[in-house]
């Protein structure tokens, strides 16, 4: 639906979409907005905030697809798109750039796990569109018949993406090892977290690639923490206050060449209240420092929210066989494996940063 009628004061310019709801734009966010003032090539402004005088709206006149507004004092006109005005409606609820809110799954999921076909993601646009949402949704993503040559992982990295590298290196291994420093390399099961919690930034995607599986056990296991977060936040209101907010140190060291620290809360919010990431990690965690009698409500609230965490009816379980790879949001699943033992057992690992899964989402959607 067009243009039926603007109008204006000094200040805000009202657009009426003719749907009955009448839109408002400040006159400076317009000024600052100007098409003239962004270069041919990119799009980019070519002018900072402060070159900017104070605006006042002095003219606006429509037909039903674009405003042509006057802004004072420079005497400039700006041409502005009807349907650009719509998306940036000021009071709209979904700004552009912003993604859907996560789609939080729990245990049942189980039954509806697929693994997509690396050959297929590598040459089918669609169905690598589509399990990038899928990834993007639920944060995680599984794909089968990688070549199970050692570095093939990055081969799924290159679908999307772009390696991230950490004090690991480019890849690390996941497998027993003779003397092992990191419970990776042993046996042992190892519990629900997130990788890397001591980094700052914290990687956003984690994969996992399996080369070898000729053990009994390994299995692995998911956990929705976004899920988790929410059920904290609606039965112990207490605990979730305390855990976004009392920060808690990470630490890796590694005597001589290593020691990364970070200090944050398990569970970070963003501006509006929305869980934005989790850092769990029981093997890199430190002796909370904090003043005695926070100490025994946060050890309270730790242990609500780890119990959660492990609880079987919040995970998805699955073995990871070669050729098979799993990829998740390091920010917002927990991945733990059981125990195992007897044969072989080599997976190998990277990271990499989640907006370009973003990027690349939104250059598939505009194809
Ligand atoms: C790890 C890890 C997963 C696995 O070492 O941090 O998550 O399946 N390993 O062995
Ligand atoms: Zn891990």
């Amino acid at each position: 639906m067009g243009i039926v009628e603007v109008y204006h004061d000094q200040k805000w310019l009202n657009v009426n979409f003719g749907d009955g709801s009448v839109a408002r734009f400040l006159g400076s966010w317009l000024r600052d907005n100007i098409p003239a003032g962004r270069h041919r090539g990119g799009g980019q402004r070519t002018f900072d905030i402060n070159s900017m005088p104070e605006v006042t709206l002095t003219g606006a006149c429509h037909d039903s697809e674009t405003v042509t507004v006057s802004f004072g004092p420079e005497g400039l006109d700006g041409e502005f798109d009807a349907a650009w005005l719509r998306q940036h409606d000021l009071a709209g609820s979904m700004a552009s750039g912003t993604s859907p809110p996560p789609t939080l799954w729990a245990s049942d999921i189980q039954g509806s796990l697929e693994f997509a076909d690396y050959e297929a993601l590598a040459t089918d646009p669609g169905q690598l569109h589509d399990w990038l949402v899928h990834l993007r949704d639920y944060g995680f993503g599984l794909v089968e018949k990688v070549p199970t040559a050692p570095g093939s992982i990055t081969k799924v990295v290159d679908l999307f993406g772009y390696l991230r590298q950490t004090n690991y290196g480019d890849l690390f291994e996941v497998r027993d090892e003779p003397d092992p420093a990191n419970l990776a390399n042993t046996r042992l099961g190892i519990g629900m977290h997130t990788d890397n919690p001591y980094r700052d930034p914290v990687p956003g995607l984690q994969f996992l690639h399996c080369l070898v599986n000729e053990s009994d056990g390994g299995d692995s296991q998911l956990c929705d923490g976004f899920a988790v977060v929410e059920r904290l936040r609606v039965e112990d209101p207490a605990a979730f206050e305390l855990l976004s907010s009392q920060a808690v140190n990470f630490r890796f060291l590694d005597e001589g060449s290593t020691d990364l620290q970070a200090s944050v809360p398990l569970i970070q919010l963003d501006t509006n209240g929305r869980v934005a990431g989790i850092r769990y990690n029981s093997r890199s965690i430190q002796a909370f420092e904090m003043p005695p009698d926070v100490m025994a409500e946060y050890y309270r609230a730790y242990r609500v929210f780890g119990e959660m965490l492990h609880d079987p009816l919040a995970r998805i379980g699955f073995r990871l066989d070669p050729g098979q790879l799993m990829v998740f949001d390091n920010q917002r699943v927990l991945h733990g494996r059981s125990a195992y033992e007897h044969g072989e057992r080599h997976l190998q690992g990277c990271y990499a940063d989640k907006d370009a899964l973003h990027s690349r989402i939104r250059v598939l959607d505009a194809v």
